[in-house]
């Protein structure tokens, strides 16, 4: 009789789970995407955690091999990931295709796009501890790119505000502000001018803002905001807008805070999220290791937060801001002389430490 076969405690146990990946779109795009979002790719595979990255191609460059600026496959890949890291792409101006950033944004059903601005350690910025949060609704208005010539010398361009998309942006606001525990929304406007149009804007948000008593919240015309941005910039907290305004003023906003190449962004839908810098493809300094890959690596940490990878989103984060107290490997943007391989050759020897 064969005798009775024995298993041990530890062959019963199953095998060690290999960490899965995370799958994500990565899309370099133009100009100085590529250098940036290497940069970015660099830092995140240093950290330690794993990442399947899938490239795809978009932007101008890649016309002459697709016939289009947003191959099919570019869509399929994010909405399968819901994930997606972007570079910049290039977008011709007055005539030629219409930009990928906009027909991505519509495509994927991307509504909210989530701007930073904070203040940075050793950044010399003409006001302190600003911090505010620009949060642009990113599906319509004048970007519905609905234009026609009606004679000619005469164009018009259509404004296109809807009661759902407003009432989704400002709702999307305020639950930002209750969750990152800030205290304000202000809504931004021009409602005196266009009253049917912002004043249906301003209208959703006033209902919104009925719902958050803990928030307070606070309407300002559009260029009134501006004015208040680049003298009191520190009153502001979450700020809510619609398309256009949302574009110019995030980059204000940039301004006040070390310029384009520090502020990151997510453009959020309910299938997938993309994550890229608020700048765009920088063609003057392309290809010459001299762009700041920090907005693509702030998108980055805004990334991992929402995987809930929160101590790896700490540590880059902490890393980035510890280079720049030092100050020695600042980029050119930054009145700096570093390249961009030597600040992210310093982001990673500081995530180390
Ligand atoms: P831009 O943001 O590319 O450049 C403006 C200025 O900021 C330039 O002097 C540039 O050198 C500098 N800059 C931008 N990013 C930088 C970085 N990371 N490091 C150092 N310096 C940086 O704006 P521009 O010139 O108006 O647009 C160029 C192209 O980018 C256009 O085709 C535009 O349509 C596209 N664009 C794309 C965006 C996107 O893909 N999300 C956003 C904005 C513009």
């Amino acid at each position: 009789m064969a005798a009775p076969t024995t298993t041990t405690q530890e062959e019963q146990a199953s095998p060690p789970q290999e960490p899965k990946p995370y799958t994500v779109t990565l899309i370099p795009g133009d100009g100085i995407g590529p250098e940036v979002v290497d940069a970015t790719v660099q830092v995140l595979e240093a950290t330690g955690l794993l990442f399947e990255w899938e490239t795809q191609e978009a932007g101008a460059e890649v016309v002459g091999k697709y016939g289009t600026a947003l191959p099919d496959q570019v869509v399929t890949s994010i909405l399968k990931n819901r994930i997606a890291l972007k570079g910049p792409v290039a977008t011709p101006i007055g005539t030629g295709f219409a930009s990928v950033n906009v027909t991505l944004r519509k495509r994927l059903g991307l509504y909210a796009n989530v701007r930073p601005a904070r203040c940075l350690p050793g950044i010399k910025t003409p006001f302190p501890n600003v911090d505010l949060i620009v949060v642009r609704e990113n599906s319509e208005d004048l970007y519905s790119g609905i234009e026609h010539v009606v004679v000619p010398g005469v164009v018009e361009s259509l404004k296109i505000i809807t009661e759902v998309a407003s009432t989704r942006i400002a709702r999307h606001a305020f639950d930002y502000a209750r969750t990152n525990g800030r205290k304000k929304v202000t809504a931004v406007h021009k409602a005196n001018i266009m009253k049917l149009s912002d004043g249906l804007f301003l209208d959703c948000c006033k209902r919104v803002s009925r719902e958050y008593t803990d928030i307070d919240y606070e309407e300002m015309i559009v260029d009134n905001c501006c004015m208040q941005l680049v003298t009191r910039p520190q009153q502001f907290d979450v700020m809510v807008m619609e398309n256009l305004y949302g574009d110019i003023v995030s980059d204000l906003a940039s301004g006040l805070v070390g310029g384009l190449g520090v502020t990151g962004s997510a453009n959020i839908g309910p299938d997938a999220t993309v994550y890229e810098a608020v700048h765009g493809s920088a063609p003057d300094i392309a290809g010459k290791g001299l762009a700041n890959p920090t907005a693509v690596l702030m998108s980055s940490v805004m990334m991992l937060r929402d995987l809930n990878e929160t101590a790896t989103a700490d540590r880059v984060e902490k890393a980035i801001l510890s280079v720049f107290s030092k100050g020695k490997y600042l980029t050119r943007d930054l009145g700096g002389t570093a390249t961009t391989a030597e600040y992210v050759s310093a982001v990673i020897g500081a995530m180390g430490a």
